[in-house]
């Protein structure tokens, strides 16, 4: 008896001690699992488990913790393959992150340490270009991405990563003109981007505060900035005009220049790579041999290369403005000086807690481009290209759930907890082993023909990374059930906050609503202007913009577009002129559909009535005609806000909607340019 007491005691003092040492942070930890399973759990981690347990109390290799939560992840050189998973976001105190010189390939996620201030993921094998959540890093100093096989251009905004000190581009294969955010990087000390694919000029590095400066082996080309010509420059293997000297008067040939060998300035400390161009030259004077007209025919044809070389250069120099070209014949390309002020004034709007506006604008998460096309032709805008190629699909970033654990997770898709249902199918609360609470969207059978498809728009989706696009975490497709399976946001939907909440006490401020129309014009800006080719969204409405407990929103359905099949929904209200008469969804049937959303926001109305007077019904054609009339607005404003509204912004709102509502589509502005003036009224509030 005695012996059995000391036994459950002994066991329990075990316990206690047990549950006192497993003090890492469940998120955590749960994140570090997660980050195993998708390194193909590695032995080379010592320690990690691929399912609870306690990586601060137990070492795991590589983890640094204070207190409860992980601090430094340093897994270098491990020789880890797989990749990083999608939970490192959810590792807020993570300060050092280095993954440095494995074997992982594809492409960066997404979601990493949100606060990290050094972030080594160099010598892997990424190719596909950086995520935008890095601009978001307003915490990192030392980025450093080299050695890698990066390509395309610097899809991300340096506007706000003005603690950054060392960056580190160098040996990819990194192509277009340097981003004109780089000039907010105050912070910059050392910066490498050798060994790329670079052009146009470098005058955007002219201000900054560098001390080491490499660029060698690129294609850059134009003036050196007289403030770089104090520091430590390497700049060889370019094609910079010569600083010292005048140019040439116009028809003489250029000094010969053997392709893509370097031409610099004197006045720099370039390290000299240019032996080569010295024996090339060596090789040039063989031309003076006797014999007349050979001699003459090698002259003539040194002078004809010449001729031609001079031509490319000048065309290498012009490759700016030919890139605003190409950028015109994509659907809505904002000029080149419009980007960047936007940039400029969403930086101080930062305690929205929304994103700003990315800078280039002709691209998304790349690998998927092919996928895209073949994804549903007749919505995405673009000019046109080959006939879609069925290659390999991109990898899906989302987890694989079977219906069992969704089953489970959602006590068989009872009616307790259905949190609402769409056009595609019901959604219902789940809530997972490890405590997870996510939204599952059963997608309803006739919209899909087979689960290849299904598939395919998964990958799709999965490669949509914006905060205020709802992220997809998994999926699931088994047994003919296809779901979906959705981060959550507990606050509810636009819809529901504007129509359904009776509780006067949660009606939405107007400050509140402004954010959440900026929100979603950024998510609908992402889809068009970011992603490559656009994707229309052709379902844009309050019951898809999810908010959460700060205000921000998050538009669901994105990517589903080739499951809406035409006019689904006539009587929604939401539908622009053309699609009603025509089905032709295009991204300027998403703007008007936009606007409809911003009406609402503004009259608190729903978009189609039918308990109103016949005039009133369709909240669009009712409202556009009185947009412009300060009374009439007084009138329509949502009574629940209780007439607490700056008059201001209530007519400056009206007028961004009177833009997106015009009825000719191609008069309706880009989102960017809706993304600008929301704003701009959202700064103006915060400063009154
Ligand atoms: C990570 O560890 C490697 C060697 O184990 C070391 O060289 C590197 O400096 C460490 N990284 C950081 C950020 O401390
Ligand atoms: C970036 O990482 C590579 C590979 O580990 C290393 O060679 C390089 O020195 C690093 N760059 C900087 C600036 O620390």
């Amino acid at each position: 008896m005695v012996k059995k007491v000391a036994v459950v005691v002994v066991a329990v003092f075990i316990g206690i001690l047990s549950s006192i040492n497993a003090d890492t942070d469940p998120a955590d930890a749960s994140a570090l699992n997660i980050l195993y399973t998708s390194l193909n759990s590695p032995q080379q981690l010592t320690n990690w488990k691929a399912s609870g347990g306690d990586p601060c109390g137990e070492s795991w290799k590589g983890i640094t913790c204070s207190g409860t939560r992980v601090t430094e992840i340093n897994i270098s050189g491990l020789g880890l393959s797989g990749n990083m998973g999608y939970q490192l976001d959810k590792l807020t105190s993570v300060t050092t992150f280095d993954i440095s010189n494995n074997n992982l390939g594809n492409q960066i996620p997404y979601q990493l340490p949100p606060n990290v201030q050094r972030l080594n993921l160099a010598g892997n094998g990424f190719t596909a270009g950086l995520p935008y959540s890095i601009s978001l890093m307003t915490s990192l100093k030392y980025l450093n991405v080299s050695h890698n096989q990066i390509q395309g251009p610097v899809a991300i905004s340096f506007g706000s990563l003005t603690a950054l000190s060392t960056l580190d581009f160098s040996f990819n294969s990194m192509t277009g003109d340097l981003p004109q955010s780089l000039q907010s990087l105050t912070g910059m000390k050392n910066m490498y981007l050798q060994n790329n694919k670079f052009t146009g000029n470098i005058d955007v590095l002219g201000n900054l505060p560098l001390e080491n400066l490499n660029i060698e082996n690129n294609q850059f080309s134009g003036r050196i900035p007289e403030q770089l010509k104090s520091i430590h420059l390497q700049l060889s293997g370019n094609l910079f005009k010569d600083v010292s000297a005048p140019p040439p008067p116009p028809g003489t040939p250029p000094p010969r220049r053997p392709p893509n060998q370097n031409e610099k300035s004197g006045a720099t400390s370039s390290s000299l790579h240019s032996g080569g161009s010295e024996s090339n030259g060596g090789g040039g004077s063989k031309s003076g041999i006797g014999a007349g007209a050979i001699a003459g025919i090698v002259i003539s044809v040194l002078i004809v290369g010449a001729i031609i070389a001079l031509f490319i250069v000048k065309r290498r120099s012009r490759k700016p403005s030919a890139d605003i070209e190409k950028h015109d014949n994509l659907p809505f390309a904002p000029p080149a000086s419009q980007q960047s002020q936007g940039m400029n004034s969403v930086q101080s709007s930062s305690t929205t807690g929304t994103m700003e506006t990315p800078v280039v604008i002709d691209l998304k998460p790349p690998p998927v481009d092919d996928d895209l096309k073949s994804f549903d032709d007749d919505d995405i805008f673009v000019p046109p290209v080959p006939p879609p190629k069925k290659v390999k699909k991109g990898p899906i970033n989302a987890k694989l759930y079977s219906v069992v654990d969704l089953q489970r997770a959602t006590d068989s898709f009872s009616v307790d907890n259905l949190i609402g249902e769409g056009t595609l199918g019901r959604v219902y609360r789940a809530q997972l082993d490890d405590g997870q609470v996510l939204a599952v969207k059963k997608i309803k059978s006739p919209f899909l023909s087979n689960s290849k498809d299904f598939i395919d728009i998964v990958s799709e989706i999965s490669m949509l990374r914006h905060p205020n696009v709802t992220e997809l975490i998994g999926y699931c497709s088994e047994h003919e059930q296809h779901l979906l399976v959705y981060e959550l946001h507990q606050n509810g939907s636009l819809h529901e906050f504007l129509h359904l909440l009776d509780d006067q006490s949660k009606a939405l401020t107007w400050n509140n609503r402004v954010k959440i129309a900026l929100g979603a014009a950024r998510a609908l800006e992402y889809l068009h202007e970011v992603c490559s080719p656009s994707v229309i969204h052709k379902n844009f409405k309050s019951a898809n913009i999810l908010v959460d407990m700060e205000f921000n929103a998050h538009l669901s359905d994105c990517g589903l577009a080739s499951l809406v099949h035409e006019s689904l929904d006539q009587a929604s209200g939401y539908n622009a002129p053309e699609v009603s008469m025509s089905g032709q969804y295009t991204i300027k049937s998403d703007v008007y559909s936009f606007g409809v959303v911003m009406l609402e926001l503004l009259s608190g109305r729903t978009p189609f009535d039918s308990s109103r007077p016949r005039t009133e019904q369709s909240l669009a054609r009712w409202a556009t005609p009185q947009l412009h009339d300060i009374d009439a607005l007084a009138k329509m404003v949502d009574p629940a806000l209780d007439g607490l509204y700056p008059v201001k912004s209530l007519s400056r709102f009206a007028d961004v909607i009177a833009l997106c509502v015009q009825p000719e589509p191609e008069f309706r502005p880009p989102m960017s340019e809706v993304v600008e003036s929301l704003v701009r009224l959202v700064e103006q509030a915060n400063m009154s």
